[in-house]
């Protein structure tokens, strides 16, 4: 893993939109895989930045994203197909075709879950996956247990998840209990991954992603098997990575 410590949330944001901008520079259609939560949104809004002075084009750029909640149209402002367009695709001029989300409105979920492999297949597979990391080490929505052969599936949320997550919800009850996620397997498979991780609320399960015993009790850790991380962190989340 190489580790890439920053002063702050704003310096974290620059240096993730240029490491993934230099990939679209590098390779204008390649694959990038993409994660919702609070943590990428100063990314995405770096990324138009970059976009509107004409520094990266997203005309062929490939998008896949980790995750959806089952039973959300992406017309509900919480689906994760509209935090997408809010936060990014509305302001880029990416082609809806090349936009891949799970739909968690699939009549057949186990259908969609295979189909979804199978279009990351068809493309060549992941060049570039932009997640963070939930404070119990759940990647995606690959919860603690999880089986790390796994490719897109359902998963049942965990409690804390619901938790965290419902800050975003009228009330506990309504954030939905399953959703699709790509399984650690087809993370794993994705040839270079960046992992964002800012504020105290992070710096434990950070430390414990990188120094940890690997272990399906804590998923980010098998990161530590993948052959190209990076992990970018702020000085809070980072508080307890050792220098050098
Ligand atoms: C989001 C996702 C989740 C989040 C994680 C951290 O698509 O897959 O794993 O990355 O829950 O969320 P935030 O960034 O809100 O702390």
């Amino acid at each position: 893993m190489k580790i890439i410590k920053v002063k702050d949330i704003q310096a974290l944001n620059k240096k993730a939109a240029y490491l993934v901008a230099s990939q679209i520079i590098e390779k204008p259609n390649c694959v990038l895989g993409l994660a919702t939560g609070s943590t990428p949104i100063g990314t995405y809004q770096e990324l138009i930045k970059l976009y509107n002075d004409d520094i990266i084009d997203f005309k062929e750029v490939i998008t896949f994203n980790l995750d959806e909640y089952i039973g959300l149209p992406n017309t509900n402002p919480q689906s994760y197909a509209w935090f997408m367009n809010r936060h990014l695709f509305d302001f880029i001029n990416i082609s809806d075709n090349n936009v891949h989300i799970p739909n968690g409105m699939a009549e057949d979920i186990g259908k969609e879950c295979m189909e979804y492999e199978d279009q990351i297949k068809k493309v060549g597979g992941i060049d570039l996956q932009v997640m963070g990391i939930g404070r119990n080490g759940h990647i995606g929505f690959n919860e603690p247990d999880v089986m790390f052969e796994n490719l897109t599936h359902v998963v049942e949320l965990d409690e804390q998840t619901i938790l965290d997550n419902s800050r975003f919800f009228n009330s506990l009850e309504d954030v939905p209990k399953r959703a699709i996620s790509m399984g650690i397997k087809t993370i794993m498979n994705a040839r270079k991954i960046l992992l964002l991780a800012t504020g105290e609320k992070k710096t434990e399960i950070v430390h414990e992603m990188i120094y940890g015993r690997i272990s399906s009790n804590v998923p980010a850790t098998v990161l530590q098997l993948h052959p190209n991380v990076i992990v970018l962190v702020d000085e809070a989340a980072g508080k307890l990575i050792k220098e050098g």
